[in-house]
């Protein structure tokens, strides 16, 4: 049984979340999926658009997700790793070399995933704004 672990706000979600989730599970048996709460965000100065709840519930639709926890503070991940048995943790690799994650090698396997291009949560906010039409994830 091999367990694993992402962190992210998964806010609006997008293909970019969905590929990082499918890639995510199909390294183990067992995701985690730990997302910042809505007074984290505050703390990291960002507010997202759906808040704690939905986002959780979204993510708990999602066929590679079997668990949601949330993520409350900078320093709860050496704690979420022993506590939900992780082997390894897994993040886009926009975080390769992050002190927080870098920290976890001592305790699990750490894999950084290439991001999908061209799409964020940042930028569909942007283009919806603009009244722009989605480019397809495979143009
Ligand atoms: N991610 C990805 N490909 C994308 C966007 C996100 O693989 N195009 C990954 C991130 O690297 C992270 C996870 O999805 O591991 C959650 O990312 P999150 O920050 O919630 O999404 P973003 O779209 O990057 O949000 P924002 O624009 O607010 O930073």
């Amino acid at each position: 049984m091999t367990n694993v672990l992402t962190y992210g706000t998964f806010d609006i979600l997008h293909y970019g979340h969905i590929r990082l989730l499918q890639r995510a599970a199909a390294l183990g048996d067992h995701l985690v999926v730990a997302i910042s709460t809505d007074e984290f965000n505050a703390v990291k100065h960002k507010q997202s658009y759906y808040p704690y709840a939905v986002r959780k519930e979204m993510l708990e639709a999602i066929r590679y997700v079997d668990e949601v926890i949330p993520e409350r503070d900078w320093g709860q991940k050496v704690d979420d790793v022993k506590r939900h048995h992780i082997d390894i943790v897994v993040m886009g690799d926009d975080w390769r070399g992050d002190e927080h994650f870098e920290a976890l090698k001592a305790y699990c396997e750490v894999v950084y995933l290439p991001r999908t291009s061209g799409i964020s949560t940042t930028q569909l906010k942007g283009d919806i704004d603009a009244g722009e039409a989605a480019i397809h994830p495979d143009d």
